[in-house]
C-alpha cells in the first residue's frame, strides 16, 4: 500500500539504523560508526559499516548500501510495504492507510491474523491437555521433542467439532471470520457451524513475518485424506507461501542453503537437524511465485551457498514430479539463478532418511544433486529411441522445444549450446576413444563427478550395462573371461541384441593371430554403431555416466578385468538368489 509522504521519513527519524541492524548482525563500535562482517556476502574481516548520523549502511566489500528500510527488505527478504510496516511497529507508529478502502482492508486482514493466532494458541493448548494425549504420543513417536513441538507451534484439533468455535466466539471472533478463514464450515441441513479440523494434528503455516496464515492438519489413523489444509483466504494464498518460511529466512545469512521438500514433517525434521533452509509448498507442486520467493531467500552468492535444492523421491513418481518442476523452472531461469535437483533413495523422504540414516546421509544426497540441464537431458533422452536419424532429430526437436520456454535470452542460448554438444556427443560414441579424457566428462565439464549419478534404475540392469560397457572399452579382457561373458543373460531385449553382436565380433577378433591389434576399442564401437546399436550404446552411456564413464575408460586392463569379474559375481549371485526363491 502506498504510504503518505513523510511517513517513511518519520520512521527514519525515530529509529537509529544501528538499533535495527544490531539484533540481526553483531556490530562493534568503530569511531562514529559501527562495523561488522557483511551479512550480504561472505567475508572474514569486517567491511560492513553502519552510520547512525547518515542513517545508512554500506559495505566496502560488496557495495551493499541503503537505509533502514532497505536493510530490512534486504536482510529479512521483505517487500517494501512489509518492511515499512515492520519498522513502523518497532517505532511505535501506526501505519496510516492512504484511503478508506485500503484502511478497511488493512484492518480486516489484521483482524484475520489475530483470529488465526488465537486458533493456533488454542490448538496448541489442546495438545498439552489430556484430550491431546494421542496426538502428543503420535508426534513423539515420529521423533519430535516437546521443544520442537513448541517451536513449530504444533497443536491438536479435538474430535468435537464445537469446542473450537465456542472458544473462538468467546474471544470475540465472528462466524463470518471463522468461515472466511476456513476454520469453520456450515452444515447444510441445520445451518450450524462446525469445525473444519477435527481429530487431527495441527501444523500452523506462517508467513515470512511469522504470522499464522493457515493450517495443515494430519490424520493420525483411520480413513480420510492424510492431510487437509486451510482454503485460500484474504491472508492465505496456497501458491504463494511456503511452509517453514519464517524460520528459513535466516538460512542464507547463516551460510545455509534453501532446501525444498514435499511435506510438513520433512521441513520440521530437516530444520531440527540443522538444515534451517528447509521449506515445502503447501500441498501443491511448486509454483512460479514460490520459485521467485525462493530465489529471493537464497544467498546472492551461489558459489558459497548453492541452491535452492529441490528434493524428489527416487522413484518414478518423484521423477515425474521433477519433470513438472522443471517445466515451471525453465521459463524463470536467469543468469546465476538456478536450482539443484536432488533425488532421494527409493522409498525415502527427507524425514525418513534423516531418522533412519542421520543428517550425513541427507548431506551426501544433496552433494550428489544434479543441475537442471542434466535432469532435462536425462529425462528427455531416457524415453527416446535413437536408432534412426529421424529419431535423433526428434530428440533435438523435443529438447529445443523445452529450452524455448526459457525466457532469458542468455540462459536460453547457453542451454541450446550445451544441448547441441550433448546430442552431437551422444551420436558419436565411436570417437570416444581418441579423446578419451574429454568424452563423457566434456559433456558436462562444469559438473563434478558426484553430479553424474543416473536417475534411479534397477541395480541388476545397471550391472548388466556396466559389464557391457567395460567390455566395450577393454575388449582385450575377453581373452580371459570369454566364457563368462558369453553365458551372460541380459535383462532387456535391446541389451541382449547388443550382447549377441558383441560376442560375435569379439570371438572373431580373438581368433585372429594379431588379436592384440584386432581387439581395438574404437573399431569395436564403430562396428557396433554400424550394426545399428547406437541406441543401446547411448543407453549404456547415459545410465553409466554416473559411475564414471570416463573413469571406466582410463582403467588399466587388470583393473578393468577385476571390476568386470566382481560385477559379474554380484550379477550372478543376484540372479541365482532370485531363481532359488522361485
Ligand atoms: P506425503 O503424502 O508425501 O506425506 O505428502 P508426508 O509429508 O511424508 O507426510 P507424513 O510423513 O506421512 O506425515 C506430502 C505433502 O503433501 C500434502 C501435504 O502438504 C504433505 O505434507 N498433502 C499430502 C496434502 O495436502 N493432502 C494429502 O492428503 C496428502
Ligand atoms: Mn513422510
Amino acid at each position: 500500500m502506498p504510504f503518505p509522504s513523510g511517513f517513511i521519513d518519520e520512521i527514519r527519524t525515530r529509529l537509529r539504523i544501528s538499533e535495527v541492524v544490531a539484533p540481526r548482525v553483531k556490530l562493534t563500535r568503530a569511531g562514529r560508526e559501527w562495523k561488522a562482517c557483511c551479512p550480504f556476502h561472505s567475508e572474514k574481516s569486517p567491511s560492513f559499516t553502519v552510520n547512525d548520523d547518515k542513517g545508512f549502511y554500506h559495505c566496502f566489500g560488496c557495495g551493499a548500501h541503503g537505509d533502514v528500510v532497505g536493510f530490512v527488505m534486504h536482510f529479512d527478504h521483505l517487500a517494501f510495504p512489509e518492511a515499512v510496516e515492520q519498522l513502523a511497529t518497532q517505532a511505535g507508529l501506526k501505519v496510516p492507510a492512504s484511503n478508506p478502502e485500503d484502511r478497511e482492508r488493512y484492518d480486516h486482514e489484521k483482524r484475520l491474523y489475530d483470529v488465526m493466532d488465537m486458533a493456533a494458541q488454542w490448538f496448541r493448548q489442546c495438545l498439552d491437555q489430556p484430550v491431546g494425549d494421542a496426538a502428543r504420543q503420535y508426534l513423539e513417536h515420529r521423533g519430535l521433542t516437546r521443544e520442537a513441538m513448541e517451536r513449530w507451534r504444533l497443536g491438536y484439533a479435538p474430535n468435537d467439532g464445537r469446542v473450537l468455535l465456542k472458544h473462538m466466539r468467546s474471544k470475540g471472533a465472528s462466524d463470518a471470520e471463522l468461515l472466511e478463514l476456513g476454520l469453520a464450515r456450515r452444515r447444510e441441513e441445520s445451518g450450524e457451524l462446525f469445525s473444519f479440523f477435527r481429530d487431527r494434528v495441527i501444523f500452523p503455516v506462517d508467513d515470512r513475518r511469522g504470522r499464522v496464515i493457515a493450517f495443515g492438519a494430519r490424520l493420525m489413523e483411520g480413513d480420510g485424506p492424510k492431510y487437509i489444509n486451510s482454503p485460500d483466504s484474504p491472508i492465505f494464498h496456497k501458491g504463494e507461501g511456503l511452509f517453514g518460511l519464517a524460520r528459513s529466512r535466516v538460512a542464507s545469512g547463516a551460510g545455509q542453503s534453501m532446501i525444498v521438500v514435499e511435506g510438513y514433517m520433512d521441513v520440521i525434521t530437516l530444520a531440527e537437524a540443522g538444515f534451517i533452509g528447509a521449506v515445502a509448498p503447501l500441498g501443491t507442486a511448486l509454483t512460479e511465485s514460490q520459485i521467485t520467493l525462493l530465489w529471493r531467500l537464497c544467498s546472492p552468492d551461489a558459489l558459497t551457498v548453492p541452491g535452492p535444492y529441490l528434493c524428489f523421491d527416487g522413484d518414478a513418481a518423484g521423477e515425474r514430479a521433477a519433470m513438472r518442476a522443471l517445466d515451471r523452472l525453465l521459463p524463470q531461469l536467469q543468469p546465476d539463478r538456478s536450482a539443484l535437483i536432488t533425488f532421494l533413495p527409493q522409498g525415502e523422504d527427507p524425514d525418513s532418511l534423516i531418522r533412519r540414516r542421520g543428517p550425513d546421509a541427507l548431506r551426501a544426497q544433496l552433494s550428489q544433486s544434479l543441475p537442471i540441464s542434466e535432469v532435462l537431458w536425462r529425462t528427455t533422452v531416457q524415453r527416446r529411441s535413437l536408432t534412426t536419424p529421424e529419431a535423433r532429430a526428434g530428440l533435438r526437436t523435443e529438447l529445443m522445444k523445452r529450452i524455448a520456454a526459457i525466457r532469458d535470452n542468455e540462459v536460453r542460448e547457453s542451454y541450446r549450446a550445451e544441448m547441441t554438444v550433448r546430442i552431437n556427443h551422444l551420436l558419436l560414441p565411436a570417437r570416444r576413444k581418441k579423446d578419451s579424457r574429454h568424452t563423457a566428462h566434456s559433456v558436462g565439464h562444469t559438473m563434478t563427478e558426484a553430479h553424474q549419478r543416473p536417475l534411479p534404475s534397477n541395480p541388476q540392469s545397471q550391472r548388466a550395462k556396466q559389464m557391457l560397457a567395460i567390455m566395450l572399452f577393454h575388449p582385450y579382457i575377453f581373452t580371459e573371461i570369454d566364457e563368462d561373458f558369453a553365458m551372460l543373460s541380459m535383462p532387456e531385449p535391446r541389451l541382449d541384441a547388443l550382447h549377441t553382436e558383441m560376442i560375435n565380433w569379439l570371438s572373431e577378433a580373438t581368433a585372429q593371430e594379431n588379436a592384440h591389434e584386432t581387439l581395438d576399442a574404437e573399431a569395436f564401437a564403430s562396428h557396433l554403431m554400424q550394426r545399428g546399436h547406437a541406441e543401446a550404446l547411448a543407453e549404456l552411456e547415459s545410465s553409466l555416466r554416473a559411475h564414471g564413464w570416463g573413469a571406466l575408460q582410463r582403467k588399466s586392463l587388470d583393473e578393468a578385468k577385476d571390476l568386470w569379474v566382481s560385477t559379474f559375481e554380484h550379477y550372478q549371485g543376484h540372479t541365482a538368489r532370485k531363481m532359488g526363491a522361485v
